[in-house]
C-alpha cells in the first residue's frame, strides 16, 4: 500500500517508529528554542533541556587574562532535540561534542548553536562538552546600570579577577543555559600559578600542587542558578572555621586587612544562627566570604560564598546571608520578581538589627524606606522594569511588603509564612503570585489589602505599616 493511500485513523495507529513522519509530533527532534521569552532579556536562556550538572576545567593566566577552559555540561531532553543552543558571549570554541561525538556548532552573539550528529531522544540524558578559550569579558547587563555598571560577569582587577554575575554575566564565562529556572550542580577545576588562591562555591574537595602552579577543585552539590556560580582568583588570606552545628565556614581576604573590617564577618556563625531560628536551618552545604581589595559596586550573594566589595560591613553581612534563603534556595521564576530576592534581604538586615539593637531600630528602617519611597514617588516593587531591578522599588517599597504583611498577620503568622515558603519552594524557584496564595494560606483569610497597598499600588501608601495586631498573637 502506498503511503499516500493510509487513512487518517490508521495513521493514528502507526507504531511510534513512524510518528517522526508526523510534521508536528511532539516527540519528533526539532530545535530547542533559543530563548525562555523572558520579558527583561532577550535571548537569555534556551528550551529542550534541563541541565543537571556543569563541570568547568579552567586553565587560567594571571599575567594575560585568557583562559582555557572545557565545559561538561550534563542535561536532560524536555522534547526530541536535533539542535539545541547555550548562552556564551565572547570567548571562541574550538569543538563540541555530544555524548562523545563531535559535533557541529556555530556561536553568534549570545547564542551557541549546537547540532548533535544524531538527534537526542525527548527524556533522554545527555552530555555536551565544548572546548573554549580566550579573555573573558563583562557580558552586557541592562539590569545594573542603575549600580553604575555595564556589564557582569568576569571581574578583572589590579588583584585578581572575581566573579559577579547577576543578572546575565555568566555567560561571559562558560556556556550555560543562563536563567534563574534551571538549576544546577556545579564543579570548578581549576588550575592558576602561585601565589594565587582560587575560592569558588560549595567545597574545596582537592587541591592539588604541580610546583609553579596549584589546581583547586571545588564541587557545589546544592543546585544553582548560574547568575550565583564565582570563581575568584587572588592572593588570599584564609580562616576556616565552623558554626556549632558543623558547617564549614570559610572567610578569605586579601593580606592586610584589619581586623576591624573582619570583625564582622568573624561574627557569621551568630548570624546563621538567629536567621536559621527565624527562616529555618541555614539551606546549603557550606558558607563564607570573599572579601576583594577593590570596589567592584557592591556584593553579591554567589550561593555558599558572597563577594564583597573592600569596605562591607555587618549589614551588608546579614542581607547576602539572607539571600541564601531568599534568593538562592528560593530562587525567582523570572527576573520581574526581583522584590522577592531584595526585598527580603533588606528586610532580613532590619531584623538582624532588630535582634542586636532593639526594635526601636527596626522602626527607623521602616521609616526611613517609607520617607524614600514617598518622596522620590518610588513604583510597585513588582515588575519595575530591567533598568529598576536594583533599585528603590525593590530595594525600598520591596521590605515595607513585608513589614505590613507583618503588622497585618502578626510576628508569629509571619516567621510561619518565611519559613513555610523555605519548605514549599526548597531548591527551586516561586513568584509573587505563590507568595500571595501561601501568606492567605497561613493566615487563613485574604490579605488584599496589604498586597494591593504595598506591592501593587504605583502610589506609596501615606502612612507607614500600622501595628494592627498585637506581635504575638
Ligand atoms: N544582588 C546584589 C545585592 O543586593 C546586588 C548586585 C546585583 C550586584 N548585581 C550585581 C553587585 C553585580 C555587584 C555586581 O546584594
Ligand atoms: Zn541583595
Amino acid at each position: 500500500m502506498r503511503p499516500d493511500m493510509l487513512s487518517t485513523a490508521l495513521l493514528l495507529t502507526l507504531p511510534l517508529v513512524f510518528s517522526s513522519s508526523v510534521a508536528d509530533d511532539e516527540d519528533s527532534p526539532r530545535h530547542g528554542a533559543p530563548d525562555l521569552g523572558d520579558a527583561y532579556f532577550p535571548g537569555l536562556g534556551n528550551g529542550g533541556y534541563d541541565v543537571k550538572h556543569y563541570d568547568l576545567v579552567l586553565d587560567v593566566d594571571m599575567e594575560t587574562g585568557a583562559i582555557e577552559a572545557t565545559a561538561t555540561i550534563d542535561a536532560q531532553a524536555t522534547h526530541g532535540l536535533d539542535a539545541f543552543n547555550l548562552d556564551l558571549w565572547g570567548l571562541k570554541v574550538s569543538g563540541v561534542t555530544v555524548e562523545g561525538v563531535a559535533a557541529e556548532f556555530a556561536h553568534d552573539g549570545l547564542e551557541l548553536t549546537i547540532a548533535p550528529d544524531s538527534a537526542i531522544v525527548s527524556g533522554a540524558d545527555f552530555r555536551t562538552q565544548i572546548v573554549y578559550a580566550g579573555v573573558p569579558d563583562l557580558a552586557p547587563d541592562a539590569s545594573v546600570s542603575s549600580m553604575g555598571m555595564k556589564g557582569t560577569g568576569w571581574m578583572r582587577r589590579e588583584s585578581g579577577v572575581f566573579v559577579m554575575s547577576e543578572c546575565v554575566g555568566a555567560s561571559g564565562w562558560f556556556p550555560c543555559n543562563d536563567h534563574p529556572i534551571d538549576k544546577a550542580t556545579m564543579s570548578f577545576t581549576v588550575t592558576v600559578a602561585k601565589p594565587y588562591t582560587v575560592a569558588a562555591n560549595g567545597i574545596l574537595v582537592e587541591e592539588t600542587d604541580s610546583g609553579d602552579a596549584r589546581t583547586f577543585k571545588w564541587r557545589a552539590n546544592d543546585p544553582m542558578a548560574t547568575y550565583l556560580a564565582t570563581v575568584n582568583i587572588a592572593e588570599l588570606e584564609l580562616e576556616v572555621s565552623e558554626t556549632e552545628s558543623g558547617l564549614p565556614l570559610r572567610l578569605y581576604y586579601p593580606q592586610g586587612t584589619t581586623d576591624k573590617s573582619l570583625e564582622p564577618f568573624r561574627r557569621t556563625a551568630d548570624l546563621i544562627d538567629h536567621f536559621s531560628g527565624l527562616f529555618g536551618e541555614y539551606p546549603f552545604e557550606a558558607y563564607g566570604a570573599v572579601l576583594t581589595k577593590e570596589g567592584l559596586g557592591g556584593a553579591l550573594e554567589s550561593q555558599t560564598l558572597p563577594v564583597y566589595s573592600r569596605g562591607a560591613g555587618e549589614g551588608t553581612l546579614a542581607h547576602e546571608l539572607a539571600h541564601q534563603w531568599f534568593g538562592n534556595c528560593v530562587g525567582i521564576e523570572a527576573w520581574e520578581d526581583m522584590w522577592l530576592n531584595e526585598g527580603f534581604a533588606v528586610y532580613a538586615s532590619w531584623l538582624w538589627r532588630e535582634h542586636t539593637v532593639g526594635p526601636e531600630a527596626i522602626e527607623k528602617s521602616v521609616e526611613r524606606a517609607h520617607r524614600w519611597a514617598k518622596q522620590a514617588e518610588i513604583g510597585p516593587p513588582v515588575d519595575p522594569g530591567v533598568g529598576a531591578v536594583f533599585g528603590g522599588a525593590t530595594y525600598g517599597r520591596g521590605p515595607l511588603v513585608l513589614h505590613a504583611l507583618r503588622m497585618e498577620v502578626g510576628d508569629e503568622r509571619f516567621f510561619q509564612i518565611l519559613r513555610t515558603w523555605v519548605k514549599r519552594y526548597f531548591n527551586s524557584t516561586a513568584t509573587s503570585a505563590d507568595f500571595i496564595a501561601l501568606s492567605e494560606e497561613v493566615a487563613g483569610r485574604e490579605l488584599d489589602g496589604v498586597f494591593d497597598a504595598w506591592l501593587f499600588s504605583e502610589t506609596v501608601p501615606a502612612d507607614v505599616p500600622a501595628n494592627d495586631v498585637p506581635k504575638s498573637e
